[in-house]
């Protein structure tokens, strides 16, 4: 099965991507965990990737499409995999649908999670993330036991440098899922509309509903 989460910064699909992988084992790629990789190594890709993500913009599709595509030859991808973050526009929707069918494959589901503004602002603003293992904590919404330290492994939270009220705003203003990409996947007959503006677990329960 290929799965797709769509919506705005902060929605939640980085939070509910890893509960979904621990509910079906389905492989979790993120496009934005894989640059922040790149920009944590130092990497040619990672300090390209970096201009951008800094000031709340896309990285270029060609750069983001090759990595993707690179990604998803690897062996653990052929079952199925959960794509968080990818794609932004058509241009990569296309791209997706493009491998994918070349190995006879499609996606089988968009997932869009819609959440207000109001509410996406004070959770990027909240948000903290373990930089050891990657799992998502909101201080007021989804804290850890202990401030500052991740309940999982023990590892150093963090928050994201994107995550500045004055980026915030570009990345709101510039990376909502636009009207073709939600139309791309209406067409296809595979778009579920989720409200991500309820408890973790009632979005985590509503997306395993639409994906049974
Ligand atoms: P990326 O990392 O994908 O960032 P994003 O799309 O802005 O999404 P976020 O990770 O900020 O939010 P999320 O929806 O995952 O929310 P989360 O679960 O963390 O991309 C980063 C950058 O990389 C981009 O700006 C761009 O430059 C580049 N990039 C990546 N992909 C690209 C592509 N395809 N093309 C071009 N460039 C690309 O939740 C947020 C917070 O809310 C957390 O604290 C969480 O605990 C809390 N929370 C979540 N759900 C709930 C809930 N139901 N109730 C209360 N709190 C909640």
């Amino acid at each position: 099965m290929f799965i797709v989460l769509l919506g705005p910064p902060g929605a939640g699909k980085g939070t509910q991507a890893q509960r979904l992988a621990a509910a079906t084992h389905l492989l979790h790629i993120s496009t934005g965990d894989m640059f922040r990789e790149n920009v944590k190594n130092a990497t040619e890709l990672g300090k390209l990737a970096n201009t951008y993500m800094t000031k709340g913009e896309l990285v270029p599709d060609e750069v983001t499409i090759r990595m993707l595509l690179e990604r998803i030859a690897r062996p653990d991808a052929e079952a199925g995999a959960m794509f968080d973050g990818f794609p932004r526009n058509v241009v990569q929707a296309a791209a997706l649908d493009d491998a994918l069918g070349g190995r006879g494959a499609k996606i089988d589901r968009a997932l869009y999670i819609f959440v207000p503004d109001d509410e996406l602002i004070s959770r990027l603003g909240g948000r903290w993330i373990c930089r050891n293992c990657g799992t998502l904590y909101h201080e007021r919404n989804d804290p850890p036991a202990k401030a500052g330290v991740c309940d999982k492994c023990g590892g150093e939270l963090y928050q994201r440098e994107d995550d500045r009220p004055e980026v915030v705003a570009t990345r709101l203003q510039k990376q909502k899922p636009p009207a073709e990409l939600i139309e791309h996947y209406r067409e296809a007959g595979v778009l579920r509309e989720i409200d991500g503006a309820r408890s973790l677990d009632d979005v985590t329960a509503s997306l395993l509903e639409a994906i049974r």
